[in-house]
């Protein structure tokens, strides 16, 4: 069976594998061979962030796997990771970037992305909270930080840079002062949160869409009792079942066969695998337009906080939390 993996092509001029392997969750003591499993299965794409905590982890399979004289060249290779909410203020930047280059045993990144709009208290506690426990913000106003990102493209310490849960009206407002236009933007991307709206916004703007928890996140923590769950959805399992595929395969295939670029996260080798198996079929045009019409506006991600013992959405406070606009 094909593991090749097709790919977009960013306004830069580089090529982005259609399928990365998402790493958040991906426990220390795993994630070093989840790692180096997929790179062994054909995945050139890896997305890591300064929050995940495990980009050491993660430098350990680069540092094992690529380069030279190793199986996969870094050229070849397209890394992926993100700025903390803690590190906005335009001096913290370039630090930052530092400590993941650092941690993951590289000399630049392919991208570098914005994690959130909104920040947080400076300093290197990664979540600072007030004693009744709500998160203590800071103000900056994100387009600082976007001028201080740009330096690092200058600098060559990364290939692009991007977004990642911003809104169409923020991403708007970057475009309005950016001397370098953002390449992409990540956000929670799948059939019952199909973003079709902001899809064609970032699309008409030159921007790459890459999909988030693309099968719904079923790992994370703060699950809602009442939610749907994707993998579990009747007209994916039979789709899943015409084309001797599974759900999380017919899932992936909707987001690369509309060439939306989709990150699953697995440290199972059989499922690292299946993730990447999805270029040797094709979903018709109905099935497509059938998988689409899923969408509920679904939201898995929603960051949540136990405040006086009560559990609220942790940044839905703040000025530029995203959410608040229909995309
Ligand atoms: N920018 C952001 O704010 C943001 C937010 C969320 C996520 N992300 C990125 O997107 C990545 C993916 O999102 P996610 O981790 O939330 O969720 P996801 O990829 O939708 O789901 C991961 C879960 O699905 C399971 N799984 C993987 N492949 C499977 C398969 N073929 N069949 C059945 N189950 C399967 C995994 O289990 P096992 O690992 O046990 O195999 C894990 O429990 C993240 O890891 C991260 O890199 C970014």
């Amino acid at each position: 069976m094909s593991s090749t993996c097709d790919f977009v092509v960013l306004h830069t001029g580089q090529k982005m594998p259609l399928i990365g392997l998402g790493t958040w969750k991906s426990e220390p003591g795993q994630v070093k061979e989840a790692v180096k499993y997929a790179l062994g299965a054909g995945y050139r794409h890896v997305d890591c962030a300064t929050v995940y905590s495990n980009e050491a982890e993660i430098g350990e399979a680069f540092q094992e796997s690529v380069g030279p004289d190793k199986p996969v060249k870094r050229e070849e290779l397209f890394v992926t990771s993100k700025l903390w909410n803690t590190k906005h203020h335009p001096e913290d930047v370039e630090p930052a970037l530092k400590k993941s280059l650092k941690d993951l045993k590289l000399d630049y990144l392919d991208l570098y992305l914005m994690h959130w709009p909104h920040a947080f208290e400076r300093g290197d506690t990664l979540f600072p909270k007030n004693p009744d426990g709500m998160m203590r913000f800071d103000y900056i106003d994100y387009k600082e930080t976007w001028k201080a990102m740009e330096k690092l493209v200058e600098k060559g310490l990364v290939k692009a840079i991007g977004l990642s849960n911003f809104n169409s009206r923020q991403i708007d407002d970057i475009l309005s002062m950016a001397a370098v236009k953002p390449a992409v933007l990540q956000v929670e991307c799948h059939p019952y949160l199909a973003q079709n709206e902001l899809i064609a916004h970032c699309n008409k703007r030159g921007l790459v869409v890459m999909a988030y928890s693309p099968l719904g996140s079923p790992d994370r923590m703060w699950k809602h009792p009442d939610e749907p769950v994707l993998l579990e959805e009747s007209g994916i399992k039979k789709l899943a079942e015409k084309y001797g595929k599974s759900p999380a395969q017919i899932l992936l295939r909707w987001q690369v066969q509309r060439k939306v670029v989709t990150i699953p996260k697995s440290v199972t080798p059989a499922r690292i695998l299946q993730n990447l198996q999805v270029f040797d079929f094709n979903l018709t045009g109905e099935e497509m337009d059938h998988i689409g019409s899923l969408n509920k506006n679904w939201r898995y991600i929603v960051p949540m906080v136990t405040v006086n013992g009560k559990l609220v959405a942790r940044d839905a406070g703040h000025p530029f939390y995203p959410f608040n606009v229909p995309y």
